[in-house]
């Protein structure tokens, strides 16, 4: 098995619901290391890069508007075959399919609100990580 390192995000609805500690339990209790981490308010701008690929969807606005409506914590995880382990962990981006015992199962209210982001492939974890983060700011260990 591969080890991996992915993006992950703690979205303005868990930080509002004070669950960073208890998203972060899980991430280290599957065995995910937090190798980088920052509480940040993304600007407009951050948050239009950062979905850039979204951008012709109609929900685009409203995530922009989502991801800038309070703080975030923007983090790296790196573990054995880290991204599909996120985004087991995670659930289904729709909190209302996210299987019982799921992030998004225990801590999101909709589709527009869903707790957490984590990168979906190889390709997208090297984009996102760099978009937040310099290599002189990931702690691997
Ligand atoms: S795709 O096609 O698989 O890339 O799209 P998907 O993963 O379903 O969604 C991409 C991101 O957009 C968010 N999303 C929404 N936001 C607001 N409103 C609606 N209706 C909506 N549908 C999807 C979704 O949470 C994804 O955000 P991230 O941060 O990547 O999880």
């Amino acid at each position: 098995m591969a080890t991996e390192r992915t993006l992950s995000i703690i979205k303005p609805d868990a930080v509002a619901k004070n669950a960073i500690g208890e998203i972060e339990s899980r991430f280290e209790k599957a065995g995910l290391k937090i190798v980088a981490a920052k509480m940040l308010q993304l600007s407009q701008e951050q948050a239009e890069g950062f979905y850039a690929e979204h951008s012709e969807r109609p929900f685009f606005g409203a995530l922009v508007g989502f991801m800038t409506s309070g703080p975030v914590v923007v983090q790296v995880l790196e573990g054995e075959n880290a991204i599909a382990a996120n985004r087991d962990l995670m659930g289904a981006t729709n909190p209302k399919e996210a299987e019982a015992g799921t992030i998004r199962a225990d801590f999101a209210e909709s589709i527009d609100a869903n707790a957490v982001h984590g990168s979906d492939s190889p390709e997208s974890a090297a984009r996102e990580i760099a978009y937040f983060f310099e290599d002189s700011e990931i702690c691997s260990r």
